[in-house]
């Protein structure tokens, strides 16, 4: 769902001609299109190999400073051995069992009394997140700080799995829960290779601070809260602590800051095409099918998912040019586009009964609106129905009810997929009647919802709920999560704004904002805006120099607080517990 993989998805767009869409971004669409989504994946992943061997024409001009050299080169993966099962209702296969969980670290701004600096990769690949080591933000709060900037992969991502395959069986040792125990175990207990003079436990001797982003960003809040004693600290960014099953708001902020002219054209598109279909006409329906070049998509709700995928892209801008798109732009720029002297065609509404006609949802200026029609069904046409291949049909490109495959290499959608199946929901889809929509009002819950019947048939061992039990997320306070030394940054135009704490529909989306619980919104911002940086002697746009500097303050804060902490802890000589220490120090 979440997540820009800075690494390949800048590869892949320096090297060819922009691609309408990364498989990335597939995984945003209200149903997966899963076919498509493993043909683009490959296309990155060879178009990624042929880059990395081919690195010197990368590292001209300083632009993307983090490709000119090979990640894995510069950051050794290192593997932990963690337990394969913290949750007695699943046991591992053999008590104790292990498996090899891959981390990266980087000590070369490390001074004595500084703190570790845990960035969670989240549900993708952690390799993607070196970038953060080197240029973002464990390096701009490392040197901050004197610390120790860390990233660790998740369990059944990249390539840290506790089993052999995928099945659903296979998927039980995979909970935000345990993701979240993976992590107080790795703090409480990892020796960092070289390192082994220094006393890192985490609370004891060390401050560990959590960082994360999107999911990972609810997982740093909730680890502050679960862990108290084991993260002095965290920082939550975009972190969705709110799972919700039918989540329609996803596309509130887009509608709320793309332009409006673009997305009034868009609303009342997609308005006249559900009043279209809804005529349910065997005659009509191909026709209308056909003028976006989709004549062979079977079934409706399928053809206006394939519709709403460019808006896939507004998660990927970003203000750094050399890791955010620009595509979501491009499309707005080709539905406004009014310089078309001719006025528009649409054939086939001419040849409407005029009993149909009434029935139509029509616009309060159809010219322009339909000027938008023929302009949207060009840019379909131009940009989706290529991504299928001429000997595919469009059904295997655009269908959404295959959804086999049980190997590891499945993950990146897979694994995601079973998390929001199980606790987090997120399916994204139509507004509710009375409120605009971006997207067609076929995408509902239950159509988006498919894939965790269809993915996840019942196994020997466990089952994949009717609906996804949202309360195992929710419980740990949800909007409303609040805890001392816990910073939420989002961003207000970030599609999953709504799942924050800063969500408009929170109790107080306007909290105060203090060094001990900082609470910032960054202006304009999309989807963990503070997580990358610019290379040394870069300068950063305003507004995220200002994050930045603000984060670099309240976790030097932070690390005060630890400090005068320890001498109190010291000077008494006792034991002490967070709750005495928060009451003493809030
Ligand atoms: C499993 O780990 C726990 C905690 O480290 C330890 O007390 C126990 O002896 C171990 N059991 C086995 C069978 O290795
Ligand atoms: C998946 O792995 C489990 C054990 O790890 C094995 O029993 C099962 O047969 C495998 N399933 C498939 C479909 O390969
Ligand atoms: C670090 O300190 C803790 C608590 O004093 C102790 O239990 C642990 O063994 C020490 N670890 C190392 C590597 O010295
Ligand atoms: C649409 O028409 C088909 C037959 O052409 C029919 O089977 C189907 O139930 C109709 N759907 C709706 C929603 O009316
Ligand atoms: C749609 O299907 C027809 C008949 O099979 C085929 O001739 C045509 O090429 C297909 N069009 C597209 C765009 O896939
Ligand atoms: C706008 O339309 C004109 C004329 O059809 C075309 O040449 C131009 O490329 C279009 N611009 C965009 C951004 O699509
Ligand atoms: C949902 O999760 C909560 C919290 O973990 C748990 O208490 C409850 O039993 C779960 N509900 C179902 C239906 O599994």
């Amino acid at each position: 769902m979440l997540v820009l993989p800075a690494v390949l998805a800048s590869l892949a767009l320096l090297a060819v001609a922009e691609p309408i869409l990364t498989a990335r971004e597939l995984l945003n669409a209200p149903a997966l299109t899963l076919h498509l989504h493993r043909r683009l994946r490959s296309q990155e992943r060879r178009e990624a190999a042929r880059l990395a061997e081919d690195t010197a024409d990368v590292g001209q001009g300083g632009q993307l400073a983090f490709t000119s050299q090979k990640p894995s080169q510069e950051y050794p993966a290192l593997v932990f051995d963690q337990l394969v099962s913290h949750d007695s209702r699943y046991p591992p296969p053999y008590v104790n069992a292990t498996f090899r969980q891959r981390y990266w670290f980087d000590a070369s701004h490390y001074k004595p009394g500084g703190p570790v600096i845990l960035l969670d990769s989240g549900e993708t690949d952690g390799a993607n997140r070196i970038p953060f080591l080197r240029q973002g933000i464990l390096r701009i709060l490392g040197e901050a700080t004197g610390g120790i900037g860390i990233v660790l992969e998740h369990r059944y991502y990249g390539e840290s799995f506790p089993v052999q395959n995928l099945s659903t069986d296979s998927l039980r040792f995979l909970d935000t829960l345990q993701s979240l125990h993976d992590s107080a175990h790795f703090a409480r207990t990892i020796k960092l290779p070289g390192l082994g003079h220094l006393n890192l436990t985490a609370g004891q001797h060390t401050p560990w601070l959590y960082y994360g982003g999107s999911y990972a960003g609810a997982k740093a809040a909730f680890a502050r809260s679960l862990f108290p004693d084991v993260f002095w600290g965290a920082i939550a960014s975009s972190a969705v602590t709110t799972a919700i099953v039918d989540f329609w708001q996803y596309y509130e902020p887009i509608r709320q800051s793309a332009s409006a002219d673009c997305m009034d054209r868009l609303v009342e598109n997609t308005a006249l095409i559900d009043s279209l279909l809804a005529l349910n006409s065997s005659f009509l329906s191909p026709k209308l099918k056909g003028y976006f070049g989709l004549p062979n998509v079977t079934s409706d709700a399928d053809f206006v998912n394939a519709l709403a995928l460019p808006l896939g892209s507004w998660q990927s801008r970003n203000w750094d040019p050399a890791v955010g798109s620009k595509r979501f732009d491009a499309f707005c720029d080709a539905l406004t586009n009014s310089t078309s002297v001719r006025p528009p065609t649409v054939p086939f509404l001419s040849t409407l009964p005029p009993a149909a006609l009434e029935q139509l949802v029509l616009p309060k200026d159809p010219r322009k609106t339909l000027e938008s029609f023929s302009t949207y069904a060009a840019y379909v046409k131009e940009h989706i129905v290529p991504l299928c291949p001429p000997d595919e049909s469009q059904d295997a490109c655009f269908g959404t009810d295959e959804y086999g495959g049980d190997d590891l290499d499945e993950y990146e959608w897979k694994s995601w997929a079973y998390q929001f199946c199980t606790e987090w929901g997120y399916f994204i889809g139509a507004a509710p009647k009375g409120t605009p929509s971006l997207v067609s009002r076929l995408l509902t819950p239950e159509y988006t919802g498919k894939i965790c019947k269809r993915a996840f048939p019942p196994g020997e061992l466990i089952r994949v709920p009717d609906s996804p039990n949202i309360t195992a997320i929710n419980q740990w306070g949800s909007f409303d999560l609040s805890y001392p030394r816990l910073a939420f940054v989002d961003g207000s135009e970030d599609p999953w704004l709504y799942a924050t704490p800063h969500s408009p529909t929170a109790l107080n989306p306007h909290r105060k904002d203090t060094l001990r619980k900082p609470f910032k919104l960054i202006k304009g911002g999309v989807h963990h805006w503070d997580e990358n940086g610019l290379a040394p002697g870069r300068t950063e746009p305003p507004e995220i120099a200002e994050i930045h500097a603000a984060e670099i303050e309240f976790v030097q804060s932070w690390m005060r607080e630890w400090h005068a902490r320890g001498k109190w802890r010291w000077s008494i000589g006792g034991a002490d517990n967070e709750g005495k220490v928060a009451g003493r120090w809030d």
